[in-house]
């Protein structure tokens, strides 16, 4: 029998990294002690008081049943303390507060739950590649907003013809950026809500590196702006800042109405996260913020091993403010950022990846992880300059 897949199986982007899978596994295959600086996946173990909270809460059978789609209420509690503390926002646990499992299928079902085939979202270009397939799925299109270096890699709300902002249901934004790895002030916000009310666009700020800033820098939440309630959401996670990215939990938090549209979604399709997880969770959004703290000050003395190295190596590397990437132009003239990762690997036995992974303006860049241990950075330098990528 020929088995077809469906039509919309097509409109899907092959996933980013199962090409640099593939290619990663030939080089290991040759024998190559491959570093791989590719994948965003916290490298460290989810911190022990974490794990402890999710065994206690196992050996309770009371915890071995359904868990409601929404988080039980003592999670969408923990989660109001966390924007309390955190961001000194107000929220309301019972209405306000959507447990996800993982914020990747909270922003992948967003679209499912508010577009109409033919509405546009609205996504930034480069983003993070799991904004799409919700939006093809569902019949909606894509609108790309280009963020440009020269623009600290913001989106220019100006840019957007009339005609998109009329079609535009939904607005997706990413502070702290996967992959720009740039922090989005509040001027921008104060900027955001009145365009989304003009327009009428619902705005979801995808926030899971929120915690992982360097130089005593802070990202904002979307919802300390004046109005962000009113037009949209955050999609927050403990997959990244507690090294949690196995666990899948994360939560939606802000406008009651756009939670409940996504909750009619998720309810339909799903369960909620199992329950002695959400403990662990609990434990994590009520406990100091020390390990989170510490992970940061982790990211950010490999970050400036890394770019002081390549800066050596005269690539010109801006250190990034925040998250566990460093993005940084192609260092080489005349080679597209696919090639130049291609080359990189080959040469050098490093993963990184190609900019143009993650959209068009995401060409001419490379994204380099900051997810293996501090004493693997000078080799990786070593070896880039062994392989002669050296650019002085
Ligand atoms: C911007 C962004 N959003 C969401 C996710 C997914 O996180 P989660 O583990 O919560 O699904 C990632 C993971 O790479 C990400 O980079």
């Amino acid at each position: 029998m020929n088995i077809q897949g469906a039509e919309r199986l097509k409109k899907l982007p092959v996933y980013l990294f199962d090409d640099l899978d593939a290619q990663k596994e030939a080089e290991e295959a040759k024998g190559v002690k491959v570093i791989d600086l590719g994948v965003g996946d916290p490298d460290r173990p989810t911190p022990d008081y974490i794990i402890q909270a999710m065994k206690q809460a196992v050996d309770d059978d009371r915890n071995h049943h359904y868990p409601s789609f929404k988080g039980m209420p003592e999670y969408r509690q923990a989660v109001a303390h966390w924007y309390k503390t955190n961001f000194n926002v107000d929220i309301d646990a019972n209405s306000e507060v959507l447990g996800l499992i993982g914020s990747k299928r909270g922003v992948a079902d967003l679209p499912m739950a508010l577009c109409n085939p033919g509405d546009v979202v609205l996504i930034p270009d480069p983003c993070y590649t799991a904004y799409i397939p919700g939006i093809v799925l569902c019949g909606a299109e894509v609108h790309y907003m280009p963020l440009l270096e020269e623009n600290d890699f913001l989106p220019d709300l100006d840019a957007i013809p009339e005609d998109i902002r009329k079609r535009a249901k939904l607005m997706l934004l990413n502070f702290p950026g996967n992959p720009t790895a740039a922090l989005g002030p509040l001027s921008f916000f104060e900027k955001v809500v009145p365009f989304a009310k003009e327009n009428e666009i619902v705005v979801c700020h995808d926030a899971p590196y929120s915690e992982a800033i360097f130089d005593g820098n802070r990202q904002p939440s979307f919802l300390e702006t004046p109005g962000a309630k009113d037009v949209g959401i955050e999609v927050h996670s403990v997959s990244k800042v507690f090294n949690m990215p196995g666990w899948r939990c994360a939560h939606a938090v802000g406008n009651a109405q756009v939670l409940s549209y996504l909750g009619k979604v998720r309810s339909n399709v799903d369960m909620g996260v199992f329950r002695p997880i959400q403990f662990a969770a609990i434990a994590a959004l009520t406990g100091t913020m020390d390990f989170t703290r510490n992970m940061a000050m982790t990211y950010q003395r490999r970050r400036d091993i890394l770019c002081e190295g390549l800066n050596r190596l005269g690539w010109n590397v801006r250190k990034p403010p925040a998250t566990f990437f460093v993005w940084t132009k192609v260092p080489q003239e005349g080679i597209s950022s696919g090639d130049f990762a291609k080359d990189v690997l080959k040469k050098a036995g490093i993963v990184i990846t190609p900019g143009i992974g993650f959209g068009q303006h995401g060409e001419g860049y490379v994204r380099i992880a900051l997810t293996v241990e501090e004493e693997v950075y000078p080799e990786v330098i070593d070896r880039l300059e062994k392989a002669g990528f050296v650019y002085k």
